[in-house]
């Protein structure tokens, strides 16, 4: 493959990464959320936990693609000059570059507490699988870990943003930091 071909593959591929994370962060976040609270609760939790269990695939695809796409992004258009020798942290595009990347790696962790901490919770609560001691306790619990859930998304989608911020002025520029 050329190196333009492979260009516009990369970059393709990142950009559906970032089409599938932030279109379904704001999607569940501005859209689905708000349309929960005019059905009832019973049903409003099955809706969440089923659209969030099918939100997650795509989560982790797209969080596994960024990685994959963005090298393949760096290696094509040649811009290992730019952080070569040494100089990887004392340029602006090198340091924004490791910024996207941490702030990637919080996202994966984020999601790790989320997919493996959390839901699991949230889905043994309401299948009341903790033989907890009464149905207020149960609704507490049930409700601290929905509202880390909420929260813990809220800031992925704020860093997702900050993310496509710096790529952009990669992209656009020898970046922002
Ligand atoms: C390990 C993770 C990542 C790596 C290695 C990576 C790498 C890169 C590279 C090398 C570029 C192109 C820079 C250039 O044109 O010189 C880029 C652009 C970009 N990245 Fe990433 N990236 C990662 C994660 C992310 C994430 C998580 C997001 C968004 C949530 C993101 C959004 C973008 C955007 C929007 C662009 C600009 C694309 C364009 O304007 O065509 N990246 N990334």
């Amino acid at each position: 493959m050329t190196s333009s071909v492979m260009q516009v593959f990369a970059s393709y591929l990142h950009l559906i990464a970032v089409a599938i994370y932030l279109g379904g962060s704001i999607t569940m976040e501005f859209v689905l959320g708000p349309a929960q609270k005019y059905i009832p609760p019973a049903q409003a939790q099955i809706v969440g936990q089923k659209s969030a269990d099918r939100f997650l695939l795509l989560v982790w695809g797209s969080l596994a693609l960024f990685p994959i796409s963005g090298m393949l992004l760096f290696f094509s258009l040649g811009d290992q000059h730019m952080v070569s020798k040494g100089h990887f942290f004392n340029t602006s595009y090198g340091q924004t570059l490791s910024t996207m990347m941490f702030l990637w790696a919080v996202l994966v962790v984020n999601g790790l507490v989320i997919t493996f901490v959390l839901r699991p919770k949230l889905t043994s609560k309401l299948s009341g699988d903790l033989g907890m001691p009464s149905a207020g306790d149960k609704i507490k619990l049930l409700e601290s870990t929905a509202t880390w859930i909420t929260r813990i998304t809220r800031i992925d989608l704020a860093i997702a943003l900050v993310i496509v911020l710096l790529g952009a002025s990669l992209s656009y520029g020898n970046g922002i930091l």
